[in-house]
């Protein structure tokens, strides 16, 4: 077979893991350039330079060259930095002090809206400048949706990116802009189509970046095919439903993978015994260090619950809520770590204020402490009211931490009923987004714990899968071509 052509992609995020990070996003947004690039592909990952990565002492050197970017009457002017992250990836920064460059954080300003907007027209710029000339562009959620907008309305600008197409990605629905989508008044719901500079600069506040790239990119996709379905319906629609289903021979579905180099139990430095499938027994060690470190009661036999995600509405903390009469009163134990939501926060301390030799809270979200807790816990609890793909589950079952997930997103496409039967399945598995239903799995999770054997082969079989970005690396490689193929039949 001959071998396949190896393409230049340009890859574009708000947020880059190890450099700058609020969720998964980040991870993804690092990890499949990396697998791109490790393929042989020639990649560049461009990305905002903020305040707090000055302390990084990133080996970056200058890219001669700057930019402009107008908006109104104010001139935005762009510097351009670089990083040879190995021989085929590169990533490249984009500075501006009073947008990014002296930014503690990555969102939450009221100018959202407009820091993105020049970044995305920076980022042309570069592309431009650099005469980069890749097959595609890949945009990462709301914060780069203009990209394809700008190109398709500014063709002329950009002469060497004629035959590049664009394919855009959905991380999360919910978020579409700056503010929140639903917040805006429905006379300034943005159509989401024309020239957006040709909006009046307030404006720029009431543009959907997200409803644009839909509407322009080539090809879109997003990161399972369970949420690629669920996005076309008016439930998990967030408002775009009806345009989803308009482009619905245009959407797709890949999994992500995981980053084994990064997420690993065998050389986790944050675990005081790291381990694989061959030494477990080092994790009962971990358990108890858990506990220790958490403050619970040490004891290796009670079943051990392990939360790690943001608190918010989405990742299911209201099921949880609901539900804690009942569990504190089971036999079990259960560490939460993760920062979000205050009122979850403080309810969750309170809780543990209570209880403290049965639930922890550690806020704010370290890696350690999260990698403790995924090594520590036995069963590990995700019930996300919606998910569009969802890592930690993957990292939970690399972790030997069996699942206990809501049927939704990328939950469903990656864990199965555990049937006790069969010894089929992977996790434990819930239908509706119920307490009931939930409490049910939570039970049928500690009934299965009580027989340790067909547990530890559970343990086993999630441990020994393999969510690396192999296989999702190579699908996007052909959602790129089909990019391609549908920018020269949109041409
Ligand atoms: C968002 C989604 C999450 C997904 C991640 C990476 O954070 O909420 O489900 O795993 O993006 O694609």
């Amino acid at each position: 077979m001959a071998a396949a052509k190896k393409l230049r992609i340009v890859s574009v995020a708000s947020e880059v893991a190890p450099y700058s990070k609020t969720g998964g996003l980040a991870d993804v947004a690092k990890s499949l350039p990396k697998a791109l690039s490790e393929n042989g592909h020639t990649v560049y990952l461009i990305t905002p330079f903020y305040k707090f990565m000055q302390q990084q002492n990133l080996n970056m050197v200058a890219v001669p060259g700057k930019a402009t970017v107008s908006v109104g009457k104010t001139k935005y002017s762009i510097t351009f930095n670089k990083l040879q992250y190995n021989r085929h990836l590169t990533i490249l920064f984009i500075h501006n002090n009073q947008l990014f460059g002296s930014r503690s954080h990555i969102y939450g300003y009221p100018n959202d809206n407009l820091r993105f907007f020049v970044f995305n027209i920076a980022t042309l710029k570069l592309i431009e400048l650099l005469k980069l000339r890749p097959d595609v562009i890949h945009c990462h959620d709301w914060q780069t949706g203009l990209i394809p907008n700008f190109l398709s309305k500014h063709r002329n600008r950009y002469p060497s990116l004629k035959r590049t197409a664009t394919l855009y990605t959905l991380h999360n629905l919910t978020y579409q802009m700056g503010s929140n989508w639903w917040e805006v008044p429905i006379k300034k719901i943005d159509p989401g189509r024309g020239d957006p500079t040709k909006t009046a600069s307030q404006q720029i506040a009431n543009l959907n970046f997200t409803k644009r790239g839909i509407v322009y990119a080539d090809l879109i996709n997003t990161v399972s095919e369970r949420y690629a379905e669920e996005i076309t319906t008016p439930e998990l629609g967030q408002g775009l439903d009806r345009l989803l289903r308009q482009r619905k021979s245009d959407l797709y579905g890949i999994i992500n993978g995981i980053d084994y180099a990064v997420n690993n139990p065998a050389f986790d430095n944050n675990l005081p015994y790291p381990f694989d499938v061959s030494s477990l027994s080092r994790k009962k060690k971990n358990k108890l260090a858990l506990q220790k470190k958490v403050r619970l009661d040490q004891n290796p036999d009670i079943p051990l619950i392990g939360v790690v995600n943001r608190l918010t509405e989405q990742k299911g903390f209201r099921l949880i809520m609901e539900s804690i009469d009942v569990l504190i009163r089971l036999p079990l134990q259960m560490v939460i770590v993760g920062s979000g939501f205050r009122e979850y926060i403080a309810f969750f301390k309170r809780i543990a204020k209570k209880h403290p030799k049965k639930i922890g809270i550690y806020t704010p979200f370290t890696e350690e402490l999260a990698s403790l807790t995924y090594a520590g816990s036995d069963m590990f609890l995700m019930p996300s009211r919606f998910e569009p793909c969802g890592l930690s589950q993957l990292i939970s079952l690399r972790y030997g931490s069996v699942p206990i997930v809501h049927e939704t997103g990328g939950l469903s496409d990656t864990v199965t009923n555990f049937n006790p039967r069969t010894r089929k399945g992977n996790g434990f598995v819930f239908k509706h987004y119920s307490t009931a239903d939930f409490l049910i799995a939570v039970a049928r999770a500690m009934e299965n714990y009580k027989y340790p054997s067909a547990w530890e082969e559970l343990m086993r079989r999630g441990m020994q899968q393999t969510y690396s970005w192999e296989l999702p690396a190579q699908k996007y490689v052909q959602l790129y071509a089909l990019a391609k193929k549908n920018k020269s039949k949109r041409a």
